[in-house]
């Protein structure tokens, strides 16, 4: 008898906390988008890879990741424009499929445009009631930092008020939360401007990412995500790539 409860829970609970299969669907701006369109080019390709540019994915092989998010994209905008229609179709699809389903939402860099940051987290509120509705599991994400210097090389930061808003709707709506916000400026700040600057889209563009850049913050992704949901998750471990993020090395 206990051999046999023995046995049963050492099946089980492996089972239910890290062999679920699971699915990954990306919401956000461009800052996650995956560069298909000019004034594009997030984390999203270095996180779930791409095979068009020949990204490798951060998840164990045969992971659906699907990345939704849309250049441009308030989180008002990306409901109107029918965006968020296709994200939840796309949840509904994975969770019919039997799979867990962790869904990302970072939006800052187009709200902080038109809105004080309450209004970005009323819609943040209803987004994170709306993928539990479907049975999907909401992740907050702080926006990337952009990558604009002051004189004493620290980030001259607009985002953060955006950043404490997901914060505080991560706490209220009690979700997981990846503070990319933070990483990624104490990454940039340590690496300095230059190699900072190597990893965007195009010299002058501070906000989107080259294939580099998406490479270096899809992993940061990936390690805030595995440090959220410790060892229940299909991530590929990149040892060298996580030891040049955590001691500031510039890997391009
Ligand atoms: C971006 O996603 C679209 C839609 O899934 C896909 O057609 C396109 O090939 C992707 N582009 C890159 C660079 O991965
Ligand atoms: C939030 O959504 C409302 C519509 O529900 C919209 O009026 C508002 O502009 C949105 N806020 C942002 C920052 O996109
Ligand atoms: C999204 O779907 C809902 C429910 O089907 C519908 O009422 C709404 O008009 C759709 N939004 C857009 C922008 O198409
Ligand atoms: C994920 O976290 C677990 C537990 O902390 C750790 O053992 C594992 O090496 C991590 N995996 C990756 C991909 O970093
Ligand atoms: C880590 O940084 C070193 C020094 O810049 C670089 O040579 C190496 O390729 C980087 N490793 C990875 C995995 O990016
Ligand atoms: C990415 O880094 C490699 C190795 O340093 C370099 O050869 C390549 O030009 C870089 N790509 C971009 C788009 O900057």
């Amino acid at each position: 008898m206990m051999f046999k409860l023995t046995l049963g829970l050492s099946l089980i609970l492996p089972a239910l906390c890290q062999t679920l299969p699971t699915s990954f669907v990306l919401v956000g701006d461009s800052t996650t988008a995956n560069g298909t369109e000019p004034n594009s080019g997030g984390w999203g390709n270095g996180f779930c890879g791409s095979t068009v540019t020949g990204t490798p994915s951060s998840l164990v092989p045969g992971t659906p990741c699907i990345n939704t998010a849309h250049n441009g994209a308030t989180t008002g905008s990306f409901v109107a424009d029918g965006f968020w229609n296709i994200s939840l179709a796309t949840i509904q699809g994975e969770v019919a499929k039997g799979r867990r389903t962790l869904v990302t939402i970072q939006f800052g860099h187009n709200d902080m445009k038109i809105a004080p940051p309450e209004s970005m987290g009323a819609n943040l509120t209803a987004m994170v009631q709306q993928i539990r509705e479907l049975g999907g599991e909401p992740v907050l994400v702080t926006s990337l930092t952009r990558r604009t210097f002051d004189s004493d090389g620290k980030i001259q930061d607009a985002l953060g008020p955006w950043a404490d808003e997901t914060i505080l709707i991560s706490q209220q709506q009690n979700t997981h939360l990846l503070d990319l916000h933070a990483a990624s400026i104490t990454y940039c700040e340590e690496i300095g401007p230059d190699p900072s600057h190597r990893l965007n889209r195009t010299p002058d563009d501070n906000t989107h990412l080259n294939n580099n850049g998406t490479i270096v913050f899809g992993r940061m992704v990936a390690d805030l995500m595995n440090a959220s949901f410790p060892g229940q998750l299909p991530i590929i471990p990149n040892p060298p790539l996580t030891f040049n993020i955590t001691h500031g090395i510039p890997s391009f």
